[in-house]
């Protein structure tokens, strides 16, 4: 498994955004089209170019010789025959793509003041629910974004998203680097890794081989563009 993140630290300008929304799916392109904010058309162009970037540079393909299509859950796959699975993640200023053999999950989400308890009460386990209150009260938002990221990294590499019930299956958490997760669902074996991505960010990764990288690997926003605009001219 292998998991490439970049800092967006500015909007794509309107030039190379008009240019590079033209080397993606239809449907995709008409769906960033449609977004009402900037930012939030900034970071789906982004993930989808780092996909496309890590995906040509993994399989030695062109752009063009890649689509992407989307189960009826939703979760996209390669429109070929390759053993290269991938799973994508954005939120605030992160924008992540794990990779790897089987299927992959990864969640990256900001911490942000939110009303964690009446959460975690209504949507997570009763043990998952007392692992959060049971911390102090500085820990508390932390630890409810441990689970939260969690639960949606197995959903995404189960690949059946929020059609799986939150309280179906449940993590027990000793420490950082020991977490287990109890479950009656298909996906029973499967492995899970918090990482430290930036402060202020919480991101998991689930996967069925329990290799997951000791690092992330960081791109740089500008490069990611002009490595997605050089791959997008070869022909
Ligand atoms: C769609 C979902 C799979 C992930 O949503 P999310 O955490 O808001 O979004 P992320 O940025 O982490 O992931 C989005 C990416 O996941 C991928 N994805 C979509 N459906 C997927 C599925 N069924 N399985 C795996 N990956 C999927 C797509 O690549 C998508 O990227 P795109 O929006 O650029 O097309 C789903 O879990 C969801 O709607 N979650 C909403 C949040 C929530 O209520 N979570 C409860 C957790 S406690």
């Amino acid at each position: 498994m292998k998991i490439y993140a970049v800092k967006i630290v500015e909007n794509i300008n309107k030039y190379f955004f008009n240019k590079m929304i033209n080397f993606i799916d239809g449907n995709k392109k008409n769906r960033i089209i449609k977004m009402v904010h900037e930012d939030d058309k900034n970071r789906l162009l982004l993930a989808e170019a780092l996909l496309r970037l890590i995906v040509c540079r993994k399989l030695d393909l062109r752009n063009d010789q890649i689509r992407l299509k989307q189960t009826k859950f939703g979760k996209p796959y390669l429109d070929l025959d390759s053993e290269l699975h991938f799973n994508i993640s954005h939120s605030g200023d992160w924008v992540v793509c794990a990779i790897d053999r089987q299927s992959v999950g990864v969640d990256v989400q900001e911490i942000i003041d939110i009303e964690y308890k009446e959460i975690a009460q209504n949507y997570f386990t009763e043990e998952e629910y007392l692992f959060i209150m049971n911390e102090s009260l500085t820990n508390q938002l932390k630890k409810f974004y441990w689970i939260w990221t969690l639960k949606e990294s197995y959903i995404k590499a189960d690949g059946k998203g929020l059609s799986i019930p939150l309280k179906s299956f449940s993590f027990h958490i000793s420490n950082p680097n020991d977490i287990k997760m109890l479950t009656s669902n298909r996906l029973k074996e499967c492995y899970f890794k918090l990482f430290n991505i930036a402060p202020n960010y919480v991101m998991s990764a689930c996967n069925l081989n329990n290799h997951f990288p000791n690092q992330i690997t960081y791109l740089n926003q500008h490069d990611l563009i002009n490595d997605f605009m050089k791959l997008c001219s070869q022909k």
